[in-house]
């Protein structure tokens, strides 16, 4: 599957996993100490994995219609594609591994640089961007 078409599909399939793993959370959080408590390490980081899905599935959507809605194209778009990629798919990793080896923190750096790298590439495509004479018949071609 191709950029930005894949974004698109891993943001859908982000925001299930923002169901699923919601409901999974659900199953055990009307338990005052349910994973050691509201409060604890690991439940915070099972929690962020939650809202993480959420949080990336909409960065990912937001680039499939940036692309679409500008026309852009190019080595920077595909480079950004794969940045948001990797950051969606290793942060919520992230944190459960976090959730159960407290000092793997560093892991982090994976998904922060490549979603750092992915929002600035965007940024600079964006600024880039001529927006030329068919601007207006382009922002209406979304798909
Ligand atoms: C099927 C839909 C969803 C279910 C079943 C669900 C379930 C849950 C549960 C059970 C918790 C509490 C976890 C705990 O006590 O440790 C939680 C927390 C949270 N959820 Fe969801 N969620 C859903 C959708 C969403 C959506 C769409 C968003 C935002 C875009 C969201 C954002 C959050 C946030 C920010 C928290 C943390 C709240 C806090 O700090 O207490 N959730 N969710």
């Amino acid at each position: 599957m191709r950029t930005p078409e894949i974004n698109l599909l891993l943001a859908w399939g982000w925001l299930l996993l923002g169901f699923v793993s919601g409901m999974a959370l659900g199953m055990g959080f009307h338990r005052e100490n349910w994973l050691g408590g509201y409060g604890s390490h690991k439940r915070r980081l099972y929690r962020l994995a939650h809202i993480s899905f959420f949080g990336l599935g909409v960065v990912n959507l937001g680039f499939f219609l940036t692309v679409q809605a500008l026309g852009l194209a190019g080595w920077l778009v595909g480079v950004a594609s794969l940045a948001f990629l990797l950051g969606a798919v290793s942060m919520p990793l992230c944190c459960v591994v976090m959730a159960h080896f407290p000092r793997a923190r560093m892991l982090f750096s994976v998904p922060v640089l490549s979603l750092l790298l992915g929002g600035a590439l965007m940024v600079h495509a964006v600024a880039q961007k001529d927006p030329g004479p068919d601007a207006a018949a382009q922002s209406h071609r979304i798909l």
